[in-house]
């Protein structure tokens, strides 16, 4: 493809280290411009960064854009940094994204960072009001702000994710890829606005982050290994969630998940690990650890539940075959906003093995919670409540 590039396109901007050098790419000579839409000039600005041989930047400045979907692939010769400093806006109109699964579609390519104080916002507002997925199983999802698919080593920095019309953000294949001081924000009442959904992906981070949403702040789909969640604020939104998983099939093992040190305020859940009934395959959900938590008026702080079926179209009869072992959840403290706030609903075909409390001391009311538990026998270290069931 041929492509026109104005002459002053290239120039060289130190980076951040000041050490080594990038080629920086303005997109303004492309015609991004503040006011207008900048869709062909994102693609052309990645088309001509993907191809330099040195690690360049695309640089998108204070002011505010319209985009419509891009899908922009590598694989490419040299890392990529796009600084996002204005705010950019998909179409509010869920039909104007051409059935895009995701607005902002980077795959194929390694070491790609986004960086910047910018936001995309995705104006999710009509879509919400359009999504019936609660009802209609066969709903059309509208698009996410952001899929990442097969983009390794890369990361995520500083940026705002905002009103997504419905998950903000989706890894799939993706490794070793790293979320620091990101931000998600849609209302408590916006429709499938999961956070960070991550599936089939190894070694990811999400530090220092922020997320406002409302579903899951961050869920692992089948296949996520070596997650880890660390400072991280979810409230309102799900909570931190395993899962959902058993739907469907070819799903693969979860393993090597820590959540530490984050605050959940007034979520419907805290951390909870959640498997279908009637699962058509077994395998392995492991070493999930959850530490040093703050409960703030959460519905249900501690929660396995493997007989997840939201709106009750499953067979809770045939149990799950999916395997929860080793899992501990210590120093977890904060209040509940229900007396049982540890729920253990494991599976009676493949019970719960090694599933530890060390240290929970949640309260509803002033008084201490009551653990529910099914089909395990959890140990208990340090404060923690028994099981009553
Ligand atoms: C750029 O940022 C400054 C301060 O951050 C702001 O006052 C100004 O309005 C912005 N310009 C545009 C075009 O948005
Ligand atoms: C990313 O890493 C995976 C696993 O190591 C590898 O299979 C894949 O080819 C890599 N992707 C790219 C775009 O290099
Ligand atoms: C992970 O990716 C980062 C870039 O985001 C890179 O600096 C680092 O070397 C990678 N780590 C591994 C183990 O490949
Ligand atoms: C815990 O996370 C918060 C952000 O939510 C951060 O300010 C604080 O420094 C973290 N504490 C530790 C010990 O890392
Ligand atoms: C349970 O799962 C099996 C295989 O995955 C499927 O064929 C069957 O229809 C399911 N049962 C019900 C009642 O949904």
């Amino acid at each position: 493809m041929k492509l026109n590039i104005p002459p002053i396109v290239l120039y060289l901007v130190l980076t951040i280290s000041g050490t080594a050098q990038s080629v920086g790419i303005d997109i303004k000579k492309f015609g991004g411009i503040p006011d207008a839409d900048i869709t062909q000039a994102f693609t052309d600005a990645w088309k001509v960064a993907c191809a330099s041989t040195s690690a360049s930047k695309i640089l998108i400045p204070n002011g505010t854009y319209k985009m419509k979907a891009v899908d922009v692939k590598g694989p490419c010769m040299a890392p990529i940094e796009i600084q996002i400093d204005g705010t950019i806006q998909a179409p509010a109109d869920p039909n104007a994204l051409d059935g895009a699964k995701q607005w902002v579609k980077i795959g194929y390519a390694n070491f790609i960072t986004l960086s910047g104080k910018g936001i995309f916002d995705g104006q999710g507002a009509i879509a919400w009001k359009q999504n019936d997925c609660r009802t209609n199983t066969n709903c059309k999802i509208p698009s996410m702000n952001f899929g990442f698919n097969f983009v390794n080593h890369s990361m995520v920095r500083g940026i705002t994710s905002k009103d997504s019309k419905s998950f903000h953000v989706i890894l799939f294949g993706c490794y070793n890829f790293t979320f620091d001081g990101f931000h998600i924000s849609a209302p408590e009442t916006s429709i499938n606005t999961d956070g960070i959904h991550i599936g089939k992906s190894t070694d990811v981070k999400i530090l220092n982050t922020n997320i406002a949403t409302g579903d899951d702040c961050v869920s692992l789909g089948d296949g996520s290994i070596h997650v880890t969640v660390q400072n991280v604020n979810c409230g309102p939104g799900h909570g931190i969630s395993v899962g959902s998983l058993g739907k469907y099939t070819n799903e693969e093992p979860v393993k090597d998940l820590l959540v530490k040190n984050c605050t959940l305020t007034n979520t419907e859940n805290g951390v909870r690990i959640k498997t279908w009934p009637n699962s058509s395959q077994t395998y392995l959900v492991t070493d999930m650890h959850f530490e040093d938590i703050t409960m703030v008026d959460v519905l249900n702080p501690v929660i396995i539940d493997q007989e997840y079926c939201p709106w009750n179209h499953c067979p809770k009869q045939s149990p799950s075959k999916i395997k929860i072992r080793k899992v501990s959840f210590s120093d977890i403290k904060g209040t509940s906003k229900s007396k049982e706030g540890v729920i253990f609903i494991c599976s009676k075909a493949v019970p719960c093995e090694d599933v530890e409390l060390n240290n929970v001391a949640l309260t509803f009311k002033g008084d201490p919670i009551v653990a529910k538990c099914a089909n395990v026998r959890p140990k208990f270290a340090g404060k923690a409540p028994p099981c009553t069931a």
